[in-house]
């Protein structure tokens, strides 16, 4: 079964055909990052825009690229939620528009739920060359989903059987990292430029405090952010007074680095000591981490050391928003879910992936 994905959420334009839930045939991103670091953070009406000229060429793309007409694709996933309204509205006008002009049915996928599927794709057609995992996770599968929006820890008992563990009382771990290279001076979207600086930094040069939490499995990134700004200020002498964004011309390379490496240093140990007391509480078949922030390597070095099992990861291309992780819901979803009505299906800008009608 080859299921075509589309997916506009945010600032990526993206289409791809994935066959049986674990081979892709094709994967079509077109970013906008370029034209959002203009403005060092995503502009929702630009977005809309670039989707509006992106959409049609991306999908052609990917039917090309996977050697498929309209006759070869037996369904088209899409995301309808949750993400920017403008943005959403692109990819669910034309996944509803090719449904009925093809005559296909029609998935709507909850784009954070698909972030997890993209460690499901195990096999490719050349000439891709991914470096996927071997294979499909078990269940029950322990999930830590980390984006520019989002930060929980789900559990899956099977596809569409999941329960929440925990998640962020206020900033996602991305915005975070977002947040966090603007007050230090580096480029939009902050968690490679982060990740970079790091590299060369000292992790230990500043200690900056975890939250600690009622419930054990949630998070809180925006006091980590504030600690950041405040070092920041006493390093170059100034105080909550002064203009932030002149902050960072009063670096030196060197602070800089130093604050990316110690920052992302207590980001990473808070997730990682998070997902590991979930996997000793709920003793899961499996771990895997999805998002843009799990293509973060430090995360993947420290998480894979501390836990007692094995764990593969999707290859970075597949953890930052693509399509292939919609199609490749969309098809566990064709399995067990009634049909939508492609006239009927709406975008929900702010929606749960608990609150689905797929979930249990
Ligand atoms: O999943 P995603 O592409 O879009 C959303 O659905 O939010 O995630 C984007 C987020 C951004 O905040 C970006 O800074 C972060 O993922 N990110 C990273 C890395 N690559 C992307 N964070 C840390 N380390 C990385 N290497
Ligand atoms: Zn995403």
């Amino acid at each position: 079964m080859k299921i075509l994905g589309i997916e506009s959420s945010c600032d990526e334009t993206a289409a791809s055909v994935v066959e049986d839930g674990f081979r892709l045939l094709s994967n079509v991103v077109q970013s906008q990052i370029d034209i959002h670091a203009h403005y060092g953070g995503v502009v929702p009406e630009i977005a809309a825009r670039s989707h509006i000229e992106a959409i049609n060429p991306v999908i052609d793309k990917a039917l090309a690229d996977a050697d498929c007409t309209w006759g070869d694709i037996d369904a088209i996933a899409v995301t309808y939620a949750p993400g920017l309204i403008g943005s959403l509205l692109v990819g669910v006008l034309a996944a509803r528009t090719l449904a009925l002009l093809h005559n296909k049915p029609l998935y709507p996928v909850h784009h954070v739920e698909a972030h997890v599927y993209a460690n499901f794709i195990t096999d490719q057609k050349v000439p891709l060359a991914l470096a996927l995992p071997s294979k499909q996770p078990a269940f029950p599968m322990l999930a830590l989903i980390v984006s520019g929006g989002h930060s929980q820890l789900v559990l899956f008992r099977d596809h569409g059987d999941y329960e929440l563990l925990g998640q962020t009382q206020d900033d996602a771990v991305g915005e975070a990292f977002d947040k966090v290279a603007k007050i230090i001076g580096l480029p939009y979207p902050g968690g490679p430029s982060i990740a970079g600086a790091a590299e060369r930094g000292d992790t230990h040069r500043y200690d900056f405090p975890k939250a600690k939490l009622k419930n054990a499995y949630d998070f809180s990134f925006s006091g980590l952010k504030t600690a950041v700004l405040r070092a920041v200020q006493r390093e170059v002498g100034k105080d909550h007074t002064f203009p932030s964004h002149e902050l960072p011309g009063l670096l030196t390379a060197s602070q800089r680095d130093n604050f990316a490496a110690s920052f992302q240093q207590t980001a990473v140990e808070t997730l990682v000591e998070r997902t590991t007391k979930a996997f000793h509480d709920f003793s899961p078949q499996s771990v895997v981490i999805a998002g843009g922030v799990a293509a973060n390597r430090e995360l993947r070095r420290q998480l894979a050391e501390s836990l007692p099992i094995p764990i593969e990861y999707a290859p970075m291309q597949l953890c930052t928003d693509n399509a292939a992780m919609i199609a490749t819901l969309g098809y566990f979803m064709a399995e067990k879910l009634p049909l939508t009505d492609p006239y009927e299906l709406e975008v929900i800008p702010s929606l749960s992936m608990t609150k689905t009608a797929w979930s249990k």
